[in-house]
């Protein structure tokens, strides 16, 4: 069964959780890709090879597994850069895009102070919002945010971008709305006031062709996890000389040139902003998830998730008292749609659909000032992936008319 871009149903093969029942025997209908994807058989081979075979410590070590281990991590590293458009010394991997966030706004601290300013935007996951927060509460200096327009989108406002502007971090995609801001706009404008900017790839690495050096941006972090891959690996971009100005983030074995009792001089990057054994397992899987994205080609990724939202877009504006958060077009916007069902709190939307087998995610999805701006409290959102069909969007639809009528609500 071809979708448009992609043959779906040989996708869906190779994903052992999508053949499960789940509440009431029902068939799963996973629409939670943007909190974490699915794995294909693949990534799941992938590690356990690597267990079976190469369980060595990456890295450490005089013996055989222990080099087959390191090959195979840093393969992964070269393999992602590749994906990217990065050298594989500009690939540091972290446990998620969360600490790869963290390590920036923690490296930065001695770089900033009082006077200076942190750029950032209203539509951030928390992962890109508190650690920034964070930083400027640390450092004395003052952070300032894009606004959303009332659709959602980002109101770029360059008079945000000063000489103060120490760094800029803006996601590639909304987990909410799906939003993609105008990102190498932002770019360009910061680069003009000398600012580096970070871009939360967490929502848009999974799901489009990013080229890291055609975007010219100075950090990019996401995650393996929502790109088919294991949990627990995440990934920091920096350019090159971005990263060797950094001071290490955790510290400990692996990552040190000399230590003595008084002191101790670090290696340089990447291995610098990688302390203790390495996960190589889950680089072999990621490596494997990317050897899969790859193989489908990223540009039909994109165009099969663009017309299962365009789909999503359609048939729930066509329900009475349902809300769609942010934009109803599918242009600059990602497969995550969230929605408001009138007088059905989002957890109960949730919880009828479970009933139905269909998985969404229901709360502020960690994005809660964004929900504020848009004035709502929470939201219901369906998340799209590869392996997600248009049938399942008919379904969702279905769903939330059967929640309507279960607590008689206006529809
Ligand atoms: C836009 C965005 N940024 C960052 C994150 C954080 O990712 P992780 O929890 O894997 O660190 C998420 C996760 O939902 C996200 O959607």
């Amino acid at each position: 069964m071809r979708e448009g871009h992609l043959d779906v149903e040989a996708i869906r093969a190779d994903f052992p959780a999508l053949a499960r029942t789940v509440r009431n025997g029902n068939p799963l209908i996973y629409l939670d890709s943007g909190a974490t994807s699915q794995k294909p058989v693949q990534v799941l081979d992938a590690e356990r090879s690597f267990y079976e075979q190469h369980n060595g410590a990456a890295h450490r070590g005089a013996h055989l597994l222990s080099e087959e281990g390191t090959e195979i991590y840093e393969g992964a590293r070269a393999k992602i850069a590749a994906f990217l458009g990065a050298d594989a010394g500009e690939i540091v991997f972290t446990k998620s895009a969360t600490e790869a966030v963290n390590l920036v706004a923690f490296a930065l601290t001695s770089s900033v102070g009082p006077g200076d300013e942190i750029l950032i935007t209203e539509m951030e996951h928390h992962a890109n919002l508190v650690p920034w927060q964070q930083l400027a509460q640390r450092t004395g200096a003052t952070l300032r945010w894009f606004t959303v327009l009332p659709d959602g989108r980002l109101d770029v406002d360059p008079s945000l971008i000063t000489e103060r502007t120490k760094i800029v971090a803006v996601t590639g995609q909304s987990n909410v709305t799906g939003v993609i801001p105008p990102v190498a706009e932002i770019i360009r404008l910061a680069h003009e006031a000398g600012a580096p900017v970070l871009v939360d790839g967490a929502q848009s690495v999974p799901h489009h062709p990013v080229d890291v050096a055609a975007l010219d941006a100075d950090f990019l972090a996401f995650s393996g996890h929502k790109m088919l891959g294991p949990l627990g690996l995440g990934v920091l971009y920096g350019k090159r000389d971005r990263l060797e100005a950094l001071p290490p983030f955790l510290t400990g074995g692996s990552m040190i040139e000399v230590v003595r009792m008084e002191e101790t001089t670090f290696l340089p990057p990447p291995d610098r902003f990688e302390p203790g054994v390495p996960p190589a397992p889950q680089a072999a899987g990621l490596a494997a998830a990317i050897d899969y994205l790859s193989g489908l080609g990223m540009e039909n990724v994109a165009a099969h998730e663009e017309s299962l939202t365009a789909h999503a877009l359609d048939a729930l504006r066509e329900l009475n008292g349902v809300r769609i958060l942010g934009p109803d077009t599918t242009k600059d916007r990602g497969g995550a749609v969230a929605f408001e069902v009138d007088g059905v709190h989002p957890h109960d939307v949730g919880q009828v659909l479970d009933e139905l087998g269909i998985a969404v995610r229901t709360g502020h999805h960690c994005a809660w000032p964004l929900h504020r701006a848009l004035g709502v409290q929470a939201s219901t959102r369906a998340t799209f992936y590869v392996y997600n069909t248009h049938a399942e969007v008919d379904a969702l639809a279905e769903g939330i008319r059967y929640a309507q009528r279960f607590f008689g609500a206006r529809q």
